[in-house]
C-alpha cells in the first residue's frame, strides 16, 4: 500500500511554530515513528509552502497512489484549487489537521477541502495523521 503524507504552508516549521497549538515535535520525528509504526505501508512525505507545488504534487501522486493524507494548513481555508485538485483525482484523500480548526477563529471553520474528501480528522495533535493512516489499511 502506497500513502502520501502532503503538508501545506508553515507545517516544516512544527516543533517551534506555536508550540501551545501544534506541540513541540518536529514532523521530521514524528514521521520516523510512523514509519516505524506501519513497515507494511510505503509511506512518502511532501511538504510546501507553495499553493501550486501542492497541486501539482496532488495530481502527480492522484492516480496511482492508494491514499493521500493531506493537511492543507492555512490554503484548506482559502483553496479552491487544491479542492479542484482533488475532484480531478481518483485517490482518496483524508483531510488531516493537528488542532481542531472549529474551536479556533471563525475563518478556521471552512473547508475547501472536505467535501470532497474520503474523511476528516482533527483536534488529535499529531496522531491525527497516525489515525488517517489506520483508517487506509
Ligand atoms: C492546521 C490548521 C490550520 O487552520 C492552520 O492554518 C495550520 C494548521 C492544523 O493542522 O491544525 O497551519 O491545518
Amino acid at each position: 500500500m502506497k500513502i502520501i503524507i502532503i503538508n501545506g504552508p508553515n507545517l516544516n516549521l512544527l516543533g517551534k511554530r506555536e508550540t501551545a497549538i501544534y506541540g513541540k515535535q518536529t514532523f521530521e520525528e514524528y514521521y520516523k515513528i510512523l514509519q516505524l509504526k506501519f513497515p507494511q505501508v510505503t509511506l512518502e512525505y511532501f511538504q510546501s509552502n507553495i499553493e501550486g507545488e501542492l497541486i501539482t504534487k496532488i495530481q502527480e501522486v492522484g492516480f496511482t497512489y492508494d491514499g493521500i493524507i493531506l493537511n492543507a494548513a492555512a490554503y484548506t481555508h482559502t483553496s479552491i484549487g487544491i479542492g479542484d485538485a482533488i475532484k480531478a483525482i481518483e485517490t482518496p484523500v483524508i483531510e488531516v489537521h493537528i488542532s481542531n480548526t472549529f474551536s479556533r477563529e471563525e475563518f478556521r471553520h471552512h473547508s475547501f477541502i472536505s467535501a470532497n474528501a474520503k474523511g476528516v480528522i482533527l483536534g488529535f495533535g499529531l496522531k491525527s495523521y497516525e489515525l488517517a493512516l489506520q483508517s487506509f489499511l
